[in-house]
């Protein structure tokens, strides 16, 4: 009999400031009503300074743990996504290990930007697989808001900061996760990047002086990738799964733009109830809008046994990818 990885338990936190397009209107040129028709979103959470990625991430796990009904210590693995570390070293995972007095988890980063949750979710099914009694915690988890230059308001008005967790574990039954697909595309790394604060250039000055500490975006490129990855990584997972788009019950893809998540629904053939939407409240989290968002759906009732989700996400790299599950 096979072994599936399920979730048992959700969380999620986020900043306790919110940002709205109003607020918006006063620091760059921009309206209220460009953003939400351009993006659907109508506010953003903004983390302050004693709100990082750990921080948020540790409170998203603590809500994720106490669901599931598993104590830190019984924790084997903990993965954090993200592509905003607190710091380079120690990595977010190992803070987050700390925190929680998880001593027997092993601890590590994954960056796949806003692909990062399923690429997460992909590396613990395996474990999972191979020791079904295995307990890990996958979080996604983002503070964009300090990689975004605030007077440029062709990105400054899409990101928000928060995280969401997963606990999973295994089981014999028939369900859980069923399918994962991974992709990636380094050739149009140029169309969304962050150039500084790696090691490629070490010298903080001409970072500054060049912006490259912020996140830099051919949005309209980027958005016609999108589209195309979202929609062929959805069908990959429909034809591993001989689903058709009938099958799928709740699609919960990365939330970047609403023109998005509803060009993929009509390529699929998906009514509008079965496409999970909370961009409005969020803004794109990055790794954290997946994990968010499944919090979300789980804790309003919506995640019924036996429910067909799709998750699927694309971001900067690029990355994108899919995982199919049954709950
Ligand atoms: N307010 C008002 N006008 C604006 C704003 C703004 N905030 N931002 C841009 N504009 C203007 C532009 O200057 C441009 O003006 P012009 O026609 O005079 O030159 C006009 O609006 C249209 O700009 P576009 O960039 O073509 O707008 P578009 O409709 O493509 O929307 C957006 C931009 C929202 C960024 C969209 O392209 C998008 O969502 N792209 C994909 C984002 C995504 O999926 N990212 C991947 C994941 S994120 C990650 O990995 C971190």
């Amino acid at each position: 009999m096979s072994i599936h990885t399920i979730i048992i338990g959700t969380g999620s936190h986020l900043p306790d400031s919110v940002v709205t397009n109003k607020d918006l209107e006063g620091r760059v040129n921009t309206t209220d009503e460009w953003i939400r028709s351009r993006t659907g979103i109508h506010q953003r959470y903004i983390a302050n300074d004693h709100e990082t990625n750990s921080y948020l991430a540790t409170q998203s796990a603590r809500k994720a743990l106490d669901m599931a009904g598993v104590r830190p210590q019984d924790l084997d693995l903990i993965i954090v996504s993200t592509m905003t570390p607190d710091m380079p070293m120690p990595s977010v995972a190992c803070l987050v290990q700390n925190e929680l007095g998880a001593k027997k988890a092993g601890a590590f980063d994954l960056q796949a930007t806003c692909s990062g949750f399923l690429y997460g979710l992909s590396v613990a099914d395996k474990f999972i697989r191979d020791n079904r009694r295995m307990k890990i915690l996958v979080i996604g988890s983002e503070v964009l808001s300090r990689r975004t230059n605030w007077e440029d308001r062709s990105t400054c008005v899409l990101f928000g900061d928060g995280a969401g967790a997963v606990v999973l574990t295994g089981t014999k039954e028939d369900r859980g996760i069923l399918s994962s697909h991974l992709h990636a595309d380094g050739s149009l790394g140029d169309l969304l990047t962050i150039r500084g604060l790696g090691t490629a250039h070490p010298e903080l000055s001409e970072i500054l002086e060049k912006g490259w500490q912020y996140i830099e975006m051919q949005g309209r490129e980027v958005f016609k990738c999108a589209v195309k990855a979202l929609e062929s990584v959805a069908w990959e997972a429909l034809e591993a799964n001989g689903w058709t788009g009938d099958d799928v019950d709740l699609l919960i893809s990365h939330q970047a733009n609403i023109r998005i998540l509803n060009l993929l629904g009509e390529r699929l053939g998906l009514s509008k109830e079965k496409i999970f939407i909370n961009i409005h409240k969020y803004g794109n989290t990055s790794a954290a809008s997946i994990p968010i968002a499944l919090d979300e759906a789980n804790r309003k009732g919506i995640l019924v046994s036996g429910l067909h989700i799709l998750l699927v996400a694309f971001g900067g790299g690029f990355t994108w990818g899919s995982v199919a599950m049954r709950w």
